[in-house]
């Protein structure tokens, strides 16, 4: 008989996962230009690198995963690059809702749908109602996602209801208002910047920067993630003191 393999996953599930990691997924075109291949085969690549990394977080404990696959300001790519990452986003969901459906994965679509084709929004809404009773993992899919974008309409939604506008209300009315803030937020491809993500919600997330491209970012790129975020001392303004008596 084999011995056990401490697997990796082992490893970071002796430490306590965080509950709600976002992504920003970056770096699939430098993937991609480093291979002389189109810009779309990053994108390709990236979805995989999505396939695994959905697994790999359900595994390791985590409750909600946030990923940001298309922002507010995608739209100014080349057309030919965002008419490919439509089409993509519209396979994608043809391919692997099913299988997250079956691994107990409920998916959410956070952003503004006014402005997708009258059948991609057919097929997000469509997405969310099949896995709505799912209760493994939330999966949110940013597209079409803005922070600033989100802040606006959760006012204009609040204003609109004659509420007072304060932090609640305005908490309540933000697109992720169905989940816990995130605890982690990962950002791969090296670049040090939100870019318009969850501008309100990260408020006291923790960051961890990575220098792999999204394509590259393999369980071991997760594993190091988690475990860099399991010796933070978080203190949300108290002190360190505080913080070592309220837990110890
Ligand atoms: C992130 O990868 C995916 C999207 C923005 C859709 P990029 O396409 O930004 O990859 P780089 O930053 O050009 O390498
Ligand atoms: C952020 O990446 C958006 C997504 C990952 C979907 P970008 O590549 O668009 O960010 P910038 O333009 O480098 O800031
Ligand atoms: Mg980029």
């Amino acid at each position: 008989m084999a011995f056990p393999r401490l697997s990796s996953a082992a490893s970071a599930a002796a430490r306590p996962a965080p509950h709600h990691v976002a992504i920003v997924m970056d770096g699939n075109g430098r993937w991609a230009h480093k291979r002389l291949l189109p810009r779309i085969a990053g994108h390709r690549q990236g979805v995989e690198s999505l396939r695994r990394c959905i697994r790999a977080c359900a595994e390791r404990g985590v409750k909600v995963l946030t990923v940001f696959a298309f922002s507010s300001e995608n739209w100014n790519r080349p057309e030919e690059e965002v008419s490919g990452l439509m089409e993509l986003m519209g396979k994608a969901l043809a391919n692997e809702v099913p299988e997250l459906h079956r691994a107990g994965i409920r998916m959410y679509f956070v952003g503004d749908r006014d402005s997708l084709s009258a059948r991609m929004q057919q097929s997000l809404t469509q997405a969310e109602a099949a896995t709505a009773a799912n209760s493994r993992m939330v999966l949110n899919v940013c597209f079409n996602y803005g922070g600033r974008w989100d802040i606006a309409q959760a006012a204009a939604r609040v204003a609109a209801s004659g509420q007072p506008i304060n932090e609640e209300s305005l908490g309540r009315a933000t697109a992720l208002a169905h989940v816990p803030d995130p605890d982690l937020l990962i950002r791969t491809g090296g670049e040090h910047r939100i870019s318009n993500f969850l501008l309100w919600q990260c408020a006291y997330s923790e960051l961890y920067f990575s220098d792999k491209l999204w394509p590259d970012f393999d369980e071991a790129a997760l594993d190091e993630a988690l475990a860099d975020y399991a010796v933070r001392e978080r203190r949300f303004g108290k002190t360190s003191a505080q913080v070592a008596q309220a837990t110890g």
